[in-house]
């Protein structure tokens, strides 16, 4: 029987899940994105050239592979199309192999007007979110007003419905943001040449799935953002607005959990966050110098500096808890080169009770917390581009080693630089 693959990060996002879902995917049917919308960035270097993926499945860069939008993802129709020419323009062509849920709701332009406006209006308190629209797209999904998909398919009840929902954003975004109203017939003209782009990949994707499964056709879930970032798990109301965690891919695709067989958990060889909200391990020194720039820390879809951290493993078992995590893959080894020693966070303090936190879920004041480090020593060699455990120095070894016994859970996977060929597994996927 195939193995089906769920890929999750498990911190806040940007551990790497790119590069693993196209390093997985290559004998794989079928690669499923199943939360998020264009938010994410998953960026690829396929013979030196760098790609970045907002909304399209990392893996369909495998011409064999065919591609799944489910229903679980919010949908920018111009993000999608300027995506699938940026492909056309690197010689890959995913028309005819990618499908799109009829049943995700659409990212529309007064999605992305009051995510902006609401920013603004929050000041310091602001989320910092990508700007892209996902929470107010959500909140319409949620809402049971949403614009969905097969919406597309019937000009004139997609016109009178927008009318109607541009009518109460611009109720909002006028009166209590102050921002200038949108033109829903200037929305549905910009709309019209998407819909013809994408009107033969609008599908029942779940019965896709089902289908793929019942001729035991290997299918790959490719997460999008990180466990922290979960709108129900994660360090709350600093999150994104959909279930990043691996219930997010049952109800965002249809398929249950039986289909799952390996659950991936990614994580940097230290830690990462972009936006604001916790993150207790967060380095302000030199070493987060050393992070941003060996590491290449800006944003794939924003740009912005990401704040950096040393590896938060207490955040990283309550993450292999809320996914059921069969095996970790660890990122970014190869950044740990050249430092004098390493550190990982196994408990956190209360500084105002003087107690000692072992999970995530008890803290209400996340200023309170301090990190409390084991410390390790570093190593001199490169691990830049080495393909084989045996070949990692000693020290590496044991940094991995100390992660599987804290986690409880094998590293299976080790990714060793950017390029699809530095990387070493240790279970055959
Ligand atoms: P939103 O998803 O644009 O609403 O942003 C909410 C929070 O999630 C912000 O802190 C973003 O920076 C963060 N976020 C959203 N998508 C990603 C991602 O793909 N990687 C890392 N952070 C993300």
């Amino acid at each position: 029987m195939n193995k089906n693959i769920a890929i999750l990060g498990t911190q806040w996002g940007d551990e790497g899940k790119g590069k693993i879902v196209d390093c997985l995917t290559k004998d794989a049917a079928y690669v499923v994105r199943c939360q998020g919308g264009h938010n994410a960035g998953h960026t690829l270097v396929v013979n030196g050239e760098k790609i970045i993926l907002h909304l399209i499945p990392s893996g369909l860069l495998h011409e064999n592979v065919i591609g799944v939008i489910a229903n679980g993802v919010v949908i920018s129709p111009s993000a999608l199309i300027e995506e699938i020419k940026m492909l056309e323009k690197h010689k890959i062509f995913i028309k005819n192999r990618l499908y799109i849920s009829n049943s995700a709701p659409l990212i529309l332009k007064y999605h992305i007007k009051m995510d902006i406006a609401r920013e603004k209006k929050l000041g310091f308190h602001a989320i910092g979110t990508t700007g892209r629209g996902i929470g107010p797209a959500y909140e319409d999904k949620i809402a049971r007003r949403a614009l969905r998909v097969s919406d597309l398919k019937d000009e004139k009840r997609l016109s009178e419905r927008l009318e109607k929902i541009v009518d109460y954003y611009n109720h909002q975004l006028v009166s209590f943001y102050k921002q200038k109203p949108v033109d829903y017939k200037k929305i549905l003209k910009d709309l019209l040449p998407s819909i013809d782009l994408i009107q033969d990949m609008i599908q029942d994707t779940t019965h896709i799935l089902h289908t793929a499964i019942k001729d035991n056709k290997k299918i790959v879930f490719e997460g999008a953002q990180g466990s922290f970032l979960d709108i129900d798990h994660g360090t709350y109301p600093y999150v994104t607005s959909s279930n990043t965690t691996i219930g997010g891919i049952c109800s965002g695709t249809g398929v249950g959990p039986k289909h799952l067989h390996c659950i991936i958990g990614i994580t940097k060889a230290y830690s990462t966050r972009v936006g604001n909200g916790p993150f207790p391990t967060e380095l302000f020194n030199n070493i987060d110098e050393h992070f941003s720039k060996k590491g290449n820390e800006f944003g794939s879809t924003t740009g912005r500096k990401r704040r950096t951290g040393w590896l938060d493993a207490v955040s990283l078992c309550r993450a292999v808890k809320l996914n059921s995590v069969s095996s970790l893959c660890v990122t970014k080894l190869d950044v740990l080169d050249g430092l004098k020693e390493i550190k990982i966070c196994t408990s956190y303090k209360d500084v105002s009770t003087s107690e000692k936190i072992l999970t995530v879920n008890t803290i209400n004041h996340w200023k309170n917390i301090k990190p409390i480090y084991e410390t390790y020593p570093g190593w001199n060699k490169k691990t830049l581009g080495i393909k084989t455990f045996e070949n990692l120095p000693c020290e590496a070894k044991n940094y991995l080693k100390r992660i599987e016994s804290i986690t409880k859970v094998p590293v299976d996977i080790i990714s060793t630089g950017p390029e699809r060929s530095d990387i070493i597994f240790l279970n055959n996927f």
